[in-house]
């Protein structure tokens, strides 16, 4: 160093130091008197220069701690501090109002001896709320595998049992002393039913039909139902954007999704109060991302749903997305209403976020990409019913699993098709290839042992130009959502009924 300067040069240079530097510091003696404090240490702990002198460390102590997550651990730590001064640590102080300041604590040596303790502080909320939110979105990934195994096999279970329940109708007298038991078989079957869509829409296993529909169109087709459903207390209010805003994806899982966060606004507006649903394209920047990892900046479509209920504290925002967390009593809820509106959120290849304090109302915020091409006209003529007529075609059906198998050939055993049915692809071909016949609808599971039902697809359709597909499953792999499919298909999620097979193979053959 330089020998030009003088010791009182040396402590102005020390003290600049202390000015310039980013983290706060505070110096305290052995008996934990306060020594010196620089600008930063009183900005960010919101503390006055005067405030310091006469209240000393005391009054730090309390100050602090009361805004702490844990409001023991500035006193526990520094009792253990002060009982021996040599120890270092490094540790991260969590505030209520989401702050994270990381603090490390030194002695003060000088002159080869311990003279007090320096403390610095350096603020890292950002990168906490990142890695915060990346463990969050793999707790998330790992609870959605969890649910959609589950509800991957109850579903197979599940078409069965309502399946046969809805046969056995089809038989007993309507008199017979059975028929109520049946009854109630087939709808306790369909209430499981709804709640494995909900977790396979949770795990983005389900299978969807996702197609380019104006975001504004469905808000405002809605605005009418919701007020309806949500009763007379509560105001509905929509803002919609003035440009179309093409989203791809499943139009009646969004509506779905929409009508759960209503129905949580209006649970948590017990009074009455008022929903407002807004839309716009907005453009997200590289700061805005950041800040809400895994996003990444561009042009995004945004649905706002804010509330004016009793909002949410940070422990239950922490875990409103899990399938069964719920604040409400046994009976009132599931838990499974935003589980599904995040997994739906998640397979538009969205982001989902909530804004939320006690007694301040409730935000949920989720962004879409744009789709690349606009919505267009849709006619939903096509899917009207059509009056069963009874066939004389020929299926090939093809299910692993025997339940579901015997379920397809019962229900569709009387219809006049003439039917084929194999237990895996590779039997499938064979069949086929010993059938000279036409095949006019091939009826398949899509995941099965060996070859899956997509890949069976297409080498059915190089066999047999024309043929009709349906895929059943309640269950996909990314398999289904590639492209690589060729021909026509249409998709039938599990668990269905024997009417909504019938349905769907006369849609087939009417197209
Ligand atoms: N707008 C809101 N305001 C306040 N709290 C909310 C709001 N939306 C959700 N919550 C909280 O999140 C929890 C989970 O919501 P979710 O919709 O997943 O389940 P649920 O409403 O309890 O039950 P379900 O929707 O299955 O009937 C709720 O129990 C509630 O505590
Ligand atoms: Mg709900």
């Amino acid at each position: 160093m330089a020998d030009s300067f003088t010791p009182a040069d040396r402590l102005a240079m020390l003290e600049a130091t202390l000015e310039a530097t980013r983290d706060a510091i505070m110096v305290v003696d052995l008996d934990r008197n306060i020594l010196c404090v620089n600008r930063r240490y009183l900005d960010m702990f919101g503390f006055t220069a005067d405030e310091l002198e006469r209240g000393g460390i005391e009054h730090v102590v309390t100050k602090i701690s009361a805004e702490l997550e844990t409001a023991d651990a500035v006193t526990a730590t520094s009792r253990a501090a002060s009982a021996d001064p040599s120890i270092v640590r490094l540790d991260v102080m969590r505030f209520t109002d989401g702050r994270a300041i990381e603090r490390f604590v030194a002695p003060l040596m000088i002159r080869e001896r311990i003279a007090g303790r320096t403390a610095s502080f350096r603020d890292i909320s950002a990168a906490a709320r990142t890695e915060d939110q990346l463990r969050q979105s793999q707790k998330m990934e790992a609870i959605g595998r969890l649910a959609g195994g589950i509800a991957h096999d109850l579903n197979n279970a599940l078409t069965a049992i309502a399946g046969y329940a809805e046969l056995a109708l089809g038989e007993v007298a309507d008199d017979h002393a059975a028929r109520a038991d049946v009854e109630e078989i087939r709808r306790a079957a369909e209430r499981a039913g709804s709640v494995t869509r909900q977790l396979l829409a949770f795990s983005r296993k389900q299978l969807l039909e996702p197609r380019v529909f104006d975001l504004n169109e469905t808000i405002a087709a809605m605005s009418r139902l919701l007020s309806r459903l949500l009763g007379a207390d509560i105001n509905v209010q929509t803002r919609l954007g003035a440009e179309p805003l093409p989203v791809l994806g499943d139009p009646g899982q969004v509506e779905q999704a929409v009508i759960n966060l209503a129905v949580n606004a209006r649970d948590a507006m017990t009074g009455g109060g008022r929903i407002v649903l807004s839309t716009a394209m907005e453009t997200v920047d590289e700061a805005f991302a950041a800040s809400h990892m895994p996003m990444t900046a561009g042009r995004y479509i945004v649905l706002r749903v804010s509330d004016s209920g009793q909002g949410m504290s940070r422990e239950t925002q922490a875990r409103i997305f899990e399938p069964f967390f719920t604040t409400k009593d046994v009976g009132k809820g599931t838990g499974l209403g935003l589980s599904m509106v995040y997994g739906t959120v998640k397979q538009i290849g969205g982001f989902i976020f909530v804004e939320s304090s006690l007694g301040q109302g409730t935000m949920f915020e989720l962004y879409f990409p744009p789709a690349k091409i606009p919505a267009r006209e849709t006619t939903n003529a096509a899917t009207d019913v059509r009056n069963e007529r009874h066939g004389h075609e020929t299926l090939l059906i093809v299910e692993d699993e025997p339940s579901v198998r015997n379920l397809v050939a019962s229900a569709l055993r009387h219809d006049g098709y003439h039917l084929l049915i194999a237990s895996s692809a590779e039997e499938a071909l064979e069949l086929s290839d010993a059938h000279a016949g036409p095949i006019d609808l091939l009826l398949t599971d899509a995941m099965m042992p060996g070859k899956s039902g997509v890949e069976l697809s297409n080498l059915m359709t190089a066999r047999r130009p024309g043929i009709g597909i349906i895929i059943m499953s309640g269950y996909t792999e990314e398999t289904l959502a590639v492209p690589g499919l060729k021909g026509p298909i249409a998709l039938l999620q599990k668990p269905f009924s024997p009417r909504e097979l019938r349905r769907r193979i006369r849609e087939v053959f009417d197209r």
